[in-house]
């Protein structure tokens, strides 16, 4: 019997849209999103958790969907756009979410506080007016060792608030 080995991959250019910014950028066979974004692209807000896809530290928008950047692989996001916490603010206003995270004191050391961030933007984009329920729930797999949910959820119900009159990211 014949056995063919599967083909290997080569090093491929990837073009997307970076916080609103065209980028082209070398990547690695399977190399995950948020290498890409750490080490190639220096987008250092997202933040290397558990690399497993289990506390959400990693989170950026694909699409205006909150994902998982150490479980996607880069080639995923070919001419699609990405949004990173350093892309959220807008040229003089932080963020809703943003704000209210600053407003509450939602963060202690602050190491989850990006991936908490896109999630909820992701969260509200798909749903703008939750309940507090709701947010819980939407939140829920997104960890913080610090402990500061209570204030998370308050500061995503305040921003939902305030979004109410914005626009879709
Ligand atoms: Fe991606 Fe933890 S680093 S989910
Ligand atoms: Fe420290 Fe969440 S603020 S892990």
């Amino acid at each position: 019997m014949l056995f063919h080995s599967t083909p290997k991959k080569m090093a491929q250019r990837i073009k997307f849209k970076l916080n609103g910014n065209s980028v082209g950028v070398e990547i690695k066979e399977d190399e995950p999103l948020l290498d890409v974004l750490r080490s190639s692209l220096n987008k250092t807000g997202t933040k290397f958790g558990c690399g497993l896809g289990y506390c959400g530290s990693c989170t950026v928008l694909i699409n205006g969907k909150a994902a998982r950047s150490c479980m996607t692989t880069a080639d995923f996001v070919e001419g699609k756009e990405v949004v990173t916490i350093e892309g959220l603010a807008s040229e003089n206003d932080l963020h809703p979410i943003q704000q209210a995270f600053i407003d509450n004191d939602a963060f202690q050391c602050g190491f989850c506080t990006p991936g908490m961030i896109m999630t909820a933007a992701g969260f509200l984009n798909e749903n703008p007016a939750p309940s507090r329920q709701e947010i819980i729930d939407g939140m829920e797999e997104n960890l913080c060792r610090c402990g500061t949910h209570g204030r998370i959820i308050k500061s995503i119900q305040e921003a939902s608030e305030v979004m109410k009159q914005d626009v879709k990211l």
